[in-house]
């Protein structure tokens, strides 16, 4: 039994509270490997953020749970070295899809866990959330639950099309998990691929595809029956044009990909949301970079060259999220 408070990491309670009094959003930000865990601990602790590291079963299959533990660990410390004296850093498990899984995350050092059961009946997604919401308090890991299924890809749950959250299930649903954090679906999806473009309209002022507005009435209707309850968004990557594009410069072959718009994310960072979570613009970011160098230089070979571009590309975009759309600089409880 590894505890995470051993390894230096925070649970998500105290983080969730002050985001919702303050109006800002904490970045869970997806990693698989150590460039990806770099750019996000480099961006945190120069933008003076708390951060969530979140690792799906598909990732921590990829990387082995125990390097992850001690890649988790050794992102305390690099904080401490960069120059951050008190980082606030959850390890996160994302989608975890049963009991075991979570409870193998806890078991591993995991500060936090998800246990997603919003593609089962409403009565079994209770059992199955209060189950792990059992186990892993009594160890003060925090759990964050679902209720509404987002369309897309979530993990090896697939949604042709979403479920927006009933807001009438969802203080039944927090009563008796006794979940942390709640994650909704208002029409965010998984992916880079949310939105096609025959569902968007161009913005007259930019030339851009606008995709149809998020259900914030959803949104809205959830934090009147849950006053201050911590509400999480998932399938929140905004595909940024540019590395759709550079992608598609340098070889690649991405279709017409379009995201949650950013401002809707900011109105979003405002409310109860207070878990915004992030994969694919760090997925394309890293893409990007990586096709420029073996494009721009065919016999370069050494891995540090094109990766080394390819954390600094992510570096910059984990920043920007961070201080113009979540508004999570400056946040930390001991700056
Ligand atoms: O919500 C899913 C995350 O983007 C993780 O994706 O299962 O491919 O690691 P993954
Ligand atoms: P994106 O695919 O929009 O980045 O969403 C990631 C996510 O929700 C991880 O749980
Ligand atoms: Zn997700």
């Amino acid at each position: 039994m590894v505890n995470y408070k051993d390894l230096g990491l925070v649970n998500t309670r105290d983080m969730f509270a002050r985001a919702i009094k303050g109006g800002y959003a904490i970045p869970a930000f997806n990693f698989n490997n150590m460039e990806q865990l770099q750019a996000i601990i480099k961006a945190a602790v120069e933008t003076k953020s708390p951060v969530i590291l979140q690792v799906s079963k598909g990732a921590r299959n990829y990387a082995n749970q125990t390097l992850l533990r001690y890649m988790a660990e050794g992102a305390v410390e690099y904080a401490k070295e960069l120059g951050c004296a008190h980082p606030e850093i959850v390890l996160h498990l994302d989608h975890g899809d049963s009991f075991e899984l979570c409870k193998s995350c806890v078991d591993m050092g995991f500060s936090s866990v998800m246990i997603d059961g919003s593609h089962l009946p409403y009565e079994e997604n209770v059992a199955l959330t209060k189950k792990v919401v059992e186990y892993a308090h009594q160890f003060d890991v925090t759990v964050e639950g679902e209720l509404g299924v987002l369309a897309g890809v979530e993990d090896e749950v697939s949604a042709e099309h979403h479920t927006y959250t009933n807001p009438e299930e969802v203080i039944d649903f927090a009563t008796r998990t006794g979940c942390d954090s709640l994650a909704i679906s208002i029409g965010t999806s998984h992916g880079a691929y949310k939105f096609k473009p025959e569902q968007c309209h161009v913005d007259p002022a930019t030339g851009r595809l606008v995709p149809p507005p998020l259900a914030f009435e959803v949104l809205d209707a959830v934090m009147e029956k849950l006053p201050g309850f911590p509400i999480v968004l998932h399938g929140s990557s905004s595909v940024p044009q540019e590395y759709v594009d550079m992608i598609n410069q340098y070889g690649g072959k991405l279709e017409a990909a379009i995201g949650i718009p950013e401002d809707e994310l900011r109105k979003a960072a405002k409310s109860a949301v207070c878990k915004i979570n992030i994969d694919s613009d760090s997925r394309l970011a890293m893409t990007a970079a990586v096709r420029k160098v073996f494009a721009e230089k065919p016999a370069e070979f050494d891995p540090r060259k094109y990766l080394g571009p390819a954390r600094d590309e992510m570096e910059k975009l984990y920043k920007h999220k961070i201080l113009n759309v979540l508004g999570s600089n400056d946040k930390l409880a001991n700056l």
